[in-house]
This record gives C-alpha cells, structure tokens and sequence, in this order.
C-alpha cells in the first residue's frame, strides 16, 4: 500500500581529520562528519528523499549499491555532483530487508573518493525480516562492520599505494574507520553486518578459534535458511549478515585468512589473497543478554526460472575491457526489456580477478563454472566473484522504471578496475 513514511536524509559531504592511528591526525572526507557516513535505514515502503551536498573540493557521486530505484535517482557517473552543489534524488523502497550500501561513483575517481572515506550503509527493513526471531538492536547485538584496508604513512596521513595489478592494498585494516577495533559484546548471539568496503582486497573471514557463525543474509536479503559455515569470503562491495554465538567473559578475533582466489602465485601476490589480517576483537560481558533458537527457515525465495528467460546476453571481462569496450559514457552497451527476464554470462577470459556487480537488480547465480552455487550464494546477489577463466550465470529480473536517456551500469567492483574502464551501461525501455 502507499502507507509508507516519507523519510529525508540530509547528507553533505564534507573533508575532515580524524585520529585513526597514533601517528598524526589523518586528513579524510566523510559525509555529515570526518570520516565514512552515518548508517542510513528505511523500510519497505517508505519514500526516501535525499538531499546531498557536495562541500568537497572535487566533483563527485553518492550511488546507492544494491537498490532498486530509477535511474535518474542512481547516482552513478551521470548524476555528477559539482563542489557546492546539491542534488535531490527520490525513490520509493521496494525490495526486502538487506544491508546495502552508498559510495561515490564518479568515473575514474571512483577508487580514490572511497578510499579518502566516502562509504556507509543502508540498511532496509520490511515485516518478513522482523517477524523473525533475529539480533536486530542496532549498535547492541546488531553491528555495522565496513571492512576497508589503508596504508598510513609517517604522519598518519593515507597513501595512495601503487596499483600494480589490481588497485590499492593496505596493510591496516580498519572498521567502521576504526584501527584495532574492540567489540563489546553484550548478547550471547551478535549480528554483524559485514561489507568488504575495500577497493581491491577480497577477504576470507572467520574466526581465530575456527568457530563456526550462521550466516543469514547475502547482498540481497535473508537466505533461505541459516548456513553454518567457518568461512565466508567477500570481495569488493559484497555483504553477509552472519550471527555469532559467544560464553560470558570469551574473547575472540574476527580474522580474515588467507584464501584461494584461483589465481597463480603471483598474481595473489598482488592481491594480497594470501594475507592473513585480524579485523575485530570481540569481547564479551560477563551477563549476557540470552539467546532464542535460530530459526530454521528465514526467507522464501522465488526462484527464478531459465525457462522465464527472453534474452541471454554474454560478457567477456579482459584487461580493463568488458567485451573488447573500455566505458563510454556517451555509449550505450545494452538495451533492456522492462518486465522481462534475462541471463547474463559473464566469463573472465583472463587471469586476473574481477567481480560482476550490476545496478538497479538483485540478482540470482545459477552456475558457477559448471557448479551451481554454493548455499551462501544461493539468495539474491548484486556483486559475485569471477575467479580467472571462469564463467557464471545470473539471472534477474528488470522491473518498472524506464529511461531511454539515462543508463544503470555494470561492471567489476574492483575499483581501480571500474576507474580503468571496465564498466558498461545498459538502459531499460
Ligand atoms: Cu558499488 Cu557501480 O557500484
Ligand atoms: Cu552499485
Ligand atoms: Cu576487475
């Protein structure tokens, strides 16, 4: 029904300093504040005006990952936002509970503004989500974690590192913004809402002690049911809600491992998937607040059908170029048929690691490789990894909003990636 609130956000971007780490205050940008952004939330329903201000001294975008909304309203690299200028898009919420997020997107700078700390969450409700029994107290048993590494130097001030194969690594990584970070944990099941906010890095986590978490939600939403798991890896802009359980007075690490991306020694080298990083320090009370039975089954899924397809349509990633194309703001790469169905076959055809991240959908994966998708990729997706000379097969549905004008994009969410062109734009009519 149309019963939902009218919620505006006030958002200015703004360059600030904040003391992440001991050697000096650190120059950073950030939306209302220093550094990062506030958590953003709305339900099903609402109506979400935002009305956000460029005080930075460079032109740039606010777009919002993962949500469906028109494209005028997208804030991709065509709603460039210059320094001292405002921009007010609009949009009515309607997909499930998840936790999205928002960044800067203008082309070729993308990267850079992420990494100077324009990022936070938007994190959408709806009754499903909150008819089950779920940690869902924000800040208490419900926790933010952007996950990003950086480099300081010797003045505390962020350096951009070289690039080498695949964007910027750092060596310090921070949470919420925050170096060496202390969970105080106060029930004795936690939710926390990971994104890896990271350019480049991909990250395997889990915890020290190999105990196992349950998690719950993908990029989309819930998944069907809960899976219990030691590990989950994300790659750049991907998100898992996991739950972990801990005793009174316990204290454990939230780890990344190191992990196998599928690439040969020394491209891993340059991608640091070898690294093994401690990300968060959980720390429990002496009380804590009990826990309920997890529940069993989260989310109905509607499958998508192969049968439901109209169109397949196939990508070649290779060397910044999707295709054979480097992005073309003035191109138009596909034309979309509003209210139908689609496969899109995305195969990296060479030996760097990519991911696939596509605007506006969320999406289904119904093969990776010649597999089809393990459980924790079996819910609704906008961001899936694309090891080196594999293929895998999505399929979504394009709804209502329609512009002949104004493209969604597509591209690889390895931002220096993005920046270097491999990126197209589709239009759905
Ligand atoms: Cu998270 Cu097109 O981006
Ligand atoms: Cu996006
Ligand atoms: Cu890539």
């Amino acid at each position: 029904g149309d019963d939902g609130a009218r919620l505006t956000f006030d958002l200015a971007a703004q360059e600030g300093r904040a003391h992440i780490v001991d050697q000096g205050e650190t120059r950073t940008w950030g939306i209302n504040g220093d550094h990062l952004g506030p958590t953003l939330r709305a339900r099903r329903g609402d109506t979400v005006i935002v009305r956000f201000t460029n005080g930075l001294s460079e032109t740039t975008t606010l777009h919002w990952h993962g949500m469906h909304l028109p494209a005028e309203a997208d804030g991709g690299p065509h709603q460039m936002v210059e320094p001292g200028e405002s921009w007010e898009p609009s949009w009515r919420i309607a997909q499930p509970a998840a936790t999205l997020w928002y960044h800067p997107h203008p082309h070729g700078e993308t990267e850079a503004h992420v990494h100077r700390g324009i990022a936070g969450l938007f994190l959408l409700d709806d009754d499903e989500e909150e008819a089950l029994d779920l940690p869902r107290e924000y800040g208490v048993d419900d926790i933010p974690v952007i996950v990003q590494d950086r480099t300081f130097d010797a003045q505390g001030q962020l350096v951009e590192t070289s690039h080498r194969n695949n964007g910027m690594l750092g060596e310090t990584v921070l949470v919420n913004g925050t170096a060496d970070p202390v969970l105080e944990v106060s029930a004795e099941r936690t939710r926390l809402r990971i994104l890896n906010g990271s350019g480049a890095r991909s990250y395997a986590f889990g915890f020290e002690d190999g105990r196992t978490f349950a998690m719950i939600a993908s990029d989309g939403g819930l998944l069907p049911a809960p899976v219990r798991m030691e590990r989950i890896m994300l790659t750049p802009g991907e998100r898992a809600e996991i739950l972990v359980d801990m005793e009174p007075a316990e204290e454990v690490v939230l780890r990344s491992f190191p992990q196998d991306l599928g690439l040969t020694r020394g491209m891993a080298d340059s991608t640091g998937s070898g690294d093994e990083l401690d990300i968060m320090l959980l720390r429990a009370a002496q009380t804590l607040r009990p826990a309920s039975a997890l529940p069993s089954i989260l989310a109905r899924l509607e499958a998508l059908e192969e049968t439901a397809a109209s169109t397949v349509r196939g990508f070649e990633l290779r060397t910044n170029r999707i295709n054979g194309r480097s992005m073309d703001r003035g191109r138009i790469d596909e034309v979309v048929t509003a209210g139908t169905t689609e496969i899109w076959e995305v195969w990296n055809d060479h030996g760097q690691p990519h991911n696939v991240h596509i605007h506006d959908v969320q999406f289904q994966i119904l093969s990776v490789g010649a597999e089809p998708p393990p459980p924790e990729l079996a819910g609704w997706k906008d961001t899936v990894y694309l090891p080196p000379h594999e293929r895998v097969r999505l399929i979504m549905r394009f709804s209502d909003y329609t512009s002949t004008e104004i493209p969604y994009m597509y591209h690889c969410h390895l931002l220096w990636h993005e920046d270097q062109g491999m990126m197209g734009q589709f239009v759905v009519v």
